[in-house]
């Protein structure tokens, strides 16, 4: 099939609000628009203004309704517990009826807030649909995040109910939720109404009188919920994502442009009919797992699937063929990290021969660069296309991709392909102008931002503009460095700011030194990214301990690490520390960063002319030599 890519991106410019009408018409709306696009307070873009719609509907009942309520919608894979369940549109849409039925009988109306802090089973999906349903935004949290990440994002959002599980599983323990989210009150100022607990049966949460009560006593007796409409434009969750500071962003996702473009993206991008299978191999509580473990594949009319489990370690390196095989998946959406601890546990795919992949199609990377090693060893193996595409919190859906749906175009390592409908992607220089075909600059998209993407930060709106238009008036700052080639591909090559990529998950230095300075021991410290073979990036932290500190520094990292662990979240991966006695800084006090981050990683470096003291890079070269000869 030759690509239409071409043909339609340019149907798209030619005439962007057309092209989104026409892709509406994929959605039921109870309500139709008044306008499709109101620009007038940019930055902030607003579709479909006027509408009214409700995205558990879309997602739901019209499949349930309209001759696919015996179809699979939700399929729950867990390895790690041994179980397995399918849900049909049907069970699902009853579930969560009758879930949001609870919420309303206590008092949730559209606007409230909920926190879901619930692992990979099928009440987190019942409980964001439940909220959809009713208009209450959910904030999903991931559970690999510290109890103060929890507090930070409780108050900042303000739910009227917490709904969580009383632990999650991960290979080597149990995590207890309730531990976390018991200390995460004790530090947020602000308290949820009520805190629904999920009880799962590997560790059961002590309930405190007049807070908590069970998820099994909340539901019972509820009479199922009607969909409730909302505005196209109301929020329907809020996602909260590092920024360069210790505060996390609230990225706010509307109703209506969300679900208009992930429905367009199912088709096109992925190459999906309604029906078939997908799989997004990631967690609820990341923006991929919102929108493609989730809504995407529902509003499609397509199974889901609910993986409980790592890549390698649950059972073997053969878990993901093993569900392919299984679930008869036609794609597979995961992040490169996943193929990398697939590859280094079996490195000759041995444990692929035997499972039936007939139904697979493609295999979809993001979250994090895809390095060109992984892609031939997965093409190799699999003999599938395997699309790398390009992706953020921000918008929820891909900014360049190379659709299957439209047929694809050749890929190019090292390229997650080519511009989206709707994005208008150029690399400027630090002055603002253009630059030229194959040069480097800030990635940016020219505004508007198409539907879906964030119409602000949730109580923010001063950072919505700082982080994301200050820089360059008129364009969207992705915060990636990168260039476009003659023939239009992009190449994403590092961040601009303070953001590290660990294993897809997209983390903040400058957060991670925070918690460091806290230590009484530390005089000053700098937490870089270092580049890591199964992970990406891991950060790596470099401490001056303050004079007189004659402890030992085993002791210190240890605590160091400690406290990112119990501020942050095991996520963070902060495991690695060095001790110096002076960090590398120009003369006007800014640390070289980037060149530490070139040392550590072997690269060559340019000794910058105003480096305060050249000595000091000396000492830190061979600090980093003794850290890497130790492990
Ligand atoms: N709840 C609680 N803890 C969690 C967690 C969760 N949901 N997810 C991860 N953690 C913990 C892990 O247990 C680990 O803790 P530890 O330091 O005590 O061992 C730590 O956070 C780091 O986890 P992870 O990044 O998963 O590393 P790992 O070494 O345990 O596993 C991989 C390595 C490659 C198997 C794993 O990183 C992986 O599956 N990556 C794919 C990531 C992905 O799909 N990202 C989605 C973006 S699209
Ligand atoms: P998140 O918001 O967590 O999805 O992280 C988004 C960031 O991850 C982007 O800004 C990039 O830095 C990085 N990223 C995501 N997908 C890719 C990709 N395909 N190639 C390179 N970097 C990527």
């Amino acid at each position: 099939m030759t690509s239409r890519y071409d043909e339609v991106y340019a149907s798209w410019a030619r005439d962007p609000e057309a092209f989104w009408a026409e892709a509406a018409g994929e959605i039921d709306w109870i309500k139709p628009w008044t306008q499709v696009l109101d620009d007038s307070n940019s930055p902030s873009t607003q579709w479909f203004v006027g509408a009214e719609v409700n995205t558990c509907f879309n997602a739901l009942d019209r499949h349930a309704d309209g001759g696919r309520g015996d179809q699979a919608a939700l399929i729950y894979d867990s390895p790690v517990t041994g179980s397995k369940l399918t849900l049909t549109f049907n069970e699902l849409r009853d579930r969560v009826a009758s879930f949001a039925g609870a919420l309303a009988r206590d008092g949730a109306t559209k606007g409230d807030r909920a926190i879901i802090y619930i692992p990979m089973v099928p009440e987190a999906v019942i409980s964001m649909l439940a909220c959809a349903r009713l208009g209450v935004i959910h904030s999903v949290v991931f559970g690999g995040f510290a109890a103060r990440e929890l507090a930070i994002r409780i108050d900042d959002s303000t739910p009227k109910f917490l709904i969580a599980a009383s632990c999650g599983i991960e290979p080597t323990r149990i995590v207890s939720y309730q531990a976390l989210y018991d200390e995460a009150l004790d530090i947020a100022s602000h308290q949820p109404d009520k805190v629904i607990v999920l009880q799962r049966e590997q560790e059961i949460a002590s309930l405190k009188a007049g807070r908590d009560i069970s998820w099994v006593d909340f539901v019972d007796g509820a009479s199922p919920h009607a969909c409730v409409p909302v505005l196209a434009t109301d929020p329907l969750y809020i996602l909260y994502t590092s920024g360069t500071t210790g505060i996390p962003k609230g990225v706010v996702r509307d109703n209506g442009g969300h679900m208009v473009a992930l429905k367009w993206t199912m088709e096109n991008i992925y190459g999906l009919e309604p029906g078939e299978v997908f799989w997004a191999a990631s967690d609820i509580g990341w923006v991929v797992g919102h929108s493609y473990i989730v809504y995407a594949p529902l509003l499609h009319g397509c199974t889901t699937i609910l993986y409980e489990g790592k890549p390698v370690g649950t059972l073997d390196a053969g878990a993901f063929w093993r569900v392919i095989a299984e679930h008869k998946v036609a794609a597979l959406f995961t992040a490169p990290t996943g193929f990398r601890a697939i590859k280094r546990d079996d490195p000759a795919g041995e444990l692929i021969k035997g499972h039936d992949l007939s139904h697979f199609r493609t295999l979809f990377l993001a979250g994090e660069r895809a390095d060109p090693d992984t892609i031939q060893w997965a093409e190799k193996h699999l003999k599938r296309p395997v699309i790398d595409h390009w992706w953020q919190t921000e918008p929820g859906w891909s900014i360049t991709a190379n659709c299957v749906g439209l047929g694809t175009f050749p890929v190019i390592y090292g390229s997650p392909g080519k511009p989206q409908p709707g994005y208008d992607v150029r690399i400027l220089g630090p002055d603002g102008a253009e630059m030229g075909p194959s040069e480097s600059g800030a990635i940016t998209v020219k505004m508007p931002l198409p539907p879906s993407c964030l119409p602000t930060l949730w109580n923010n709106k001063e950072g919505f503009q700082k982080s994301y238009f200050d820089a360059f008036p008129g364009y969207y700052e992705t915060g990636d460095a990168g260039y476009i080639d003659e023939y239009g591909y992009v190449f994403v090559m590092s961040r601009t700011d303070d953001i590290i990529n660990v294993a897809g998950h997209r983390l903040s230095t400058g957060a991670m030194e925070e918690v460091l300075s806290h230590h009484e021991d530390v005089a000053e410290c700098a937490v870089i990214g270092v580049a890591d073979a199964l992970k990406g990036q891991v950060p790596l932290g470099i401490v001056v301990l303050n004079a007189g500190v004659n402890r030992s520094h085993a002791e210190i990292a240890s605590e160091l690490v400690h406290m990112v662990r119990s501020r942050i979240g095991p996520v963070a991966a902060f495991k690695r520390i060095i001790v110096v006695d002076a960090l590398p800084k120009t003369r006007s006090g800014k640390i070289l960063r980037a060149t530490m981050r070139k040392f550590a990683d072997g690269e060559e470096y340019k000794q910058p002319v105003t480096i305060e003291d050249p000595n000091v890079l000396t000492r830190i070269s061979e600090a980093f030599e003794l850290e890497a000869a130790a492990r």
